[in-house]
């Protein structure tokens, strides 16, 4: 039924042929670079966020999250002071089917306004919980939407402008996991996937940190470029975690939910099969021998073990691209993230499919064509204005959007309420990694990215959605644009934005 068995997944280091990124492979011990110090252990279970408890209220499936201060240990025999959603650190994930109604009140117990929004979700902009939807402290904001969309790896987070980075590194993020509708065909191709929740389809959010003397967390950025690159790096919040694993064929969704850094991971000697990109599952499953993932982005893998084995999940050198000083923006250290531990009996898991999901937006249909030039903090030349619209779209309408990094160091580009598909980079069809429903990408500098997106829905004159590079200093001190999905013959109306308040409609 496939051509991509375990076998060949297990007999895969032998192909070494399969990718450019083989080379780094032979510099994978011990950390480089700006500094990323290794744990001496990789022997602190990995922790699980649980999954989110909800009710049905008149057929809506109603979450509740608690964003409040809390004390975590990120490694042995320290304590730091954190932010989290239901708990100190992190946040429970959220499980959805498609086609469902859900709701989302989140309740701010922390001493300053943040807000909550749905990286990767298609919804209405009043419900995105972008720097519009802040939620003061003490309030209960709720979001309802119908999920619409494939089923996917998205994720939560706050967007407060300017602060961002700060409440994210602090701790405010977790999953929202979006499953197939019940009989759908997708739902046929998850069955066979692995899909038990924290025994064989693991969430892995990776973020790095950096701690003072007294183990609290710093964000001091040591002046470079990008933004926080913490010498600690964390997997679901602590460093040197280890995952039993009881399976032969082990899914890890991975989202970078680091501030700054860029991680390319990989196992040594030992490919991967990339499923799954931001939107959902590819075409069909991808052997890889690394990922890049930079903010924000994710990716779902599947790892195949044997009986006993044990092997580290490893960040190489990510390439970035042609930045100037690669050293001072992480792409020279490369370290072990995550220990797999293979049980000496493992249970049996079903081929993986041939084919995945199908999709695809309609180059042929494109409408409007945009260009955004990233460069320094600004777009286009300029930062981002809460109080201006920068682009306006028109609802049903298919559009190819240039985005080209000016500099010289990282950037990527996320945008709000759609999943893009990459049209080319500089011209040429992207790599298949990349030809999957995204959310977020890494522009590396000079290049162009011809991104397409249709804006199938959700109207509003008045309430934009954010786009930004997902370095989160970089989008806090202005590297953010606003555009509203209007419909045909309306205007953007940026007198609520503006403080002049909101008709109601
Ligand atoms: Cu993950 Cu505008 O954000
Ligand atoms: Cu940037």
């Amino acid at each position: 039924m496939t051509g991509l068995t375990r076998r060949q997944l297990l007999a895969s280091g032998a192909a070494g042929a399969a990718g450019a990124g083989i080379a780094a492979l032979a510099g994978c011990s011990g950390a480089s670079g700006t500094g990323v110090s290794e744990p001496e252990a990789f022997d602190t279970p990995l922790p699980i966020p649980p999954l989110a408890d909800s009710r049905m209220v008149d057929g809506i499936r109603t979450f509740t999250l608690t964003a409040q201060e809390g004390s975590w240990q990120f490694q042995s025999g320290q304590q730091a002071s954190t932010w989290g959603f239901d708990g100190p650190y992190g946040g429970p994930t959220l499980r959805a089917a498609v086609g469902e109604r859900v709701a989302v009140e989140v309740t701010n117990e922390l001493p300053e306004a943040t807000s909550t929004h749905w990286h990767g979700m298609h919804l209405p902009a009043e419900m995105d919980g972008g720097p519009h939807q802040m939620i003061e402290p003490g309030e209960t904001w709720r979001a309802e939407w119908v999920v619409d969309q494939a089923p996917g790896t998205l994720w939560y987070h706050p967007h407060p402008h300017g602060a961002t980075e700060r409440h994210v590194y602090r701790g405010l993020a977790g999953m929202f996991q979006l499953v197939p509708a019940p009989g759908s065909q997708v739902a046929a191709v998850e069955e066979q996937l692995p899909h038990t929740y924290g025994v064989d389809d693991v969430p892995v959010v990776i973020a790095d940190k950096s701690f003072d003397e007294d183990g609290e967390l710093v964000i001091d950025d040591g002046g470079n470029e990008v933004g926080l690159l913490g010498d600690v790096v964390t997997v679901n919040g602590v460093a040197g975690a280890r995952l039993e694993v009881t399976t032969q064929l082990v899914r890890l969704r991975i989202l970078n939910a680091s501030t700054a850094r860029t991680y390319s991971l990989g196992l040594p000697e030992q490919e991967m099969l990339l499923i799954a990109s931001d939107g959902g599952l590819l075409r069909a499953p991808l052997e890889v021998t690394q990922v890049r993932l930079s903010p924000g982005e994710r990716a779902e893998v599947l790892v195949a073990l044997q009986p006993g084995q044990e092997v580290r999940l490893h960040s190489y050198e990510p390439d970035l691209g042609q930045v100037a000083a690669p050293f001072a923006v992480g792409a020279n250290d490369a370290f072990d993230v995550l220990a797999l531990v293979a049980a000496e009996e493992l249970t049996a898991s079903a081929e993986v499919p041939e084919q995945l999901a199908s999709f695809g937006l309609d180059a042929g249909a494109v409408s409007v064509r945009r260009h955004f030039e990233l460069q320094g903090r600004q777009i286009n030349g300029a930062r981002m204005d809460m109080a201006r619209i920068d682009e306006t779209v028109q609802v049903g309408s298919t559009e190819l959007w240039t985005v080209r990094n000016l500099d010289l160091f990282p950037h990527n580009f996320h945008v709000h309420d759609v999943q893009f598909e990459v049209h080319a980079i500089d011209g040429a069809p992207p790599p298949p990694e990349l030809a999957g429903r995204k959310d977020t990408v890494y522009t590396e500098p000079h290049r162009d990215y011809e991104l397409l997106l249709t804006f199938t829905d959700y109207t509003d004159t008045q309430w934009p959605y954010m786009y930004h590079c997902h370095l989160l200093r970089h989008e806090d001190e202005g590297l953010m644009g606003q555009f509203v999905v209007v419909a045909p013959g309306q205007e953007a109306d940026p007198s609520l934005i503006s403080g002049a308040g909101r008709e109601h409609e």
